[in-house]
């Protein structure tokens, strides 16, 4: 189900809910059509996303990838098309194949590391896209590197051949949250979403601390890693992430007198990201809390809400956000739930959260209810119950029906 959103004029619908914050140099981009209801799609299918409109924060970001210089000496062009069959990069090259996904801002394909033969992504952005921001999502990769869940980048820089494309490589992972939770009828036990949860904190901690931003949280941008790392949980999608420096959000917030466009998937979206205040982690967490509760309730209460204009939906969602009390929202979860959105709520801009108490309750919590963080998630118990497996690779997995 797909919320709209006003922003600037301009919505976009991705993945199961909006995301906004779109400048004015994005208007012909989103006359390609928008996507609707991709992630609450079943998983097992082969679908290539009809082009997305684009969500787009760090348009004019200054993108600084060291690799990225023209020329090279890449092989054969690929024409005007992401076909496949061509090999990016310069200190390192993969082989480009199959398109697995159209994202945002351009196509996902897989592909293969010429020298290891390691798999990966390869995503794929023409460099005249109306805000390029592929080259600045490769340098967080590079600056998040080594941290907890951030996938291995292997390359970012230029493919200077006709279309000329910006291009990012990183290691191929699994499904994501959203494609594993279709495949359980959209219900997570307390225990999936427990281990879900414990590793999504740490994921987020990294990110802070490393001074980002992520704000975009929400179940699609988390995937499963592959082979003997099925039990970890990865985050991808950097592309609304940015820089953030305690006391600069302050000042600017107050200066700017909350005036930015909302950047973000509205079904997640924090209470001060929907008043369009400059967002700090306060907000990646209280967006957090609303996956965690999305997954173990099935559903949001603000999901579906469609008004005539696109405004009043964005408002709509908004009011409901802010009548909704974390305890109505909560009823029938145990009390913890609550009290973290309560306090993610009333962080202060400035705030960095209390990773470790957080993480100490929710553990806490497990301990009470008898729960062993033993990575057995609801998708290994529903596989080994049905026998149908969920194809974790092969990038045919990785599309989404349209709803
Ligand atoms: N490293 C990866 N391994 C496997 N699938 C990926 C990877 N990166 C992205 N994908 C798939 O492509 C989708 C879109 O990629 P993403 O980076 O989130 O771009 P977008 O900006 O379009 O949302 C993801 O939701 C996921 O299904
Ligand atoms: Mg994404």
């Amino acid at each position: 189900m797909d919320e709209t959103v006003m922003s600037g004029g301009l919505q976009t619908i991705v993945s199961g809910g909006l995301q906004t914050g779109l400048p004015d140099c994005l208007q012909t981009a989103l006359s390609d059509g928008l996507q609707t209801g991709l992630s609450d799609g079943l998983q097992i299918a082969v679908s290539v996303k009809p082009a997305a409109s684009p969500p787009v924060a760090n348009c004019g970001a200054n993108a600084s990838s060291d690799d990225a210089q023209t020329g090279g000496d890449q092989p054969t062009p690929p024409g005007n098309t992401p076909a496949a069959d061509f090999i990016v990069g310069r200190s390192v090259k993969a082989r480009v194949l199959e398109l697995i996904n159209r994202g945002s801002f351009g196509t996902i394909h897989r592909g293969v590391m010429l020298e290891t033969g390691e798999d990966v992504v390869v995503k794929l952005e023409k460099q005249k896209a109306p805000c390029p921001q592929l080259l600045a999502e490769a340098d967080i990769y590079r600056h998040l590197q080594g941290g907890p869940g951030i996938p291995k980048f292997f390359w970012g820089g230029l493919y200077d051949y006709e279309p000329f494309y910006n291009v990012l490589v990183i290691e191929l992972l699994g499904p994501s949250i959203q494609d594993l939770f279709a495949y359980c009828h959209h219900r997570f036990t307390l225990k999936t979403v427990l281990m879900l949860a414990d590793q999504m904190v740490d994921i987020l901690r990294f990110i802070h601390e490393k001074h980002y931003i992520y704000r975009d949280i929400k179940p699609d941008n988390f995937l499963v890693g592959v082979g003997a790392d099925t039990r970890h949980i990865y985050v991808v999608d950097f592309g609304l992430a940015k820089k953030y420096e305690r006391g600069r959000a302050l000042r600017r917030s107050s200066s700017y007198h909350f005036c930015h466009p909302m950047v973000g998937t509205t079904r997640y979206a924090s209470l001060h990201a929907h008043r369009g205040e400059e967002q700090s982690p306060r907000d990646d967490m209280e967006s957090l809390g609303y996956v965690w509760l999305y997954l173990l309730r099935g559903n949001l209460p603000w999901q579906g809400i469609k008004a005539e204009h696109k405004d009043e939906t964005f408002a709509a969602v908004k009011e409901a956000k802010l009548s909704t009390t974390s305890e109505r929202l909560c009823e029938g979860l145990p009390a913890e739930f609550a009290s973290y959105l309560d306090y993610a709520k009333r962080m202060k801009m400035d705030e960095m959260p209390n990773y470790k108490k957080i993480k100490a309750k929710f553990r806490a919590l497990a301990e009470v209810e008898g729960i062993e963080y033993d990575w057995e998630y609801d998708w290994n118990v529903q596989q080994e119950k049905t026998g149908v497996e969920f194809r974790a690779r092969g990038l045919s997995d990785h599309g989404h029906e349209s709803s």
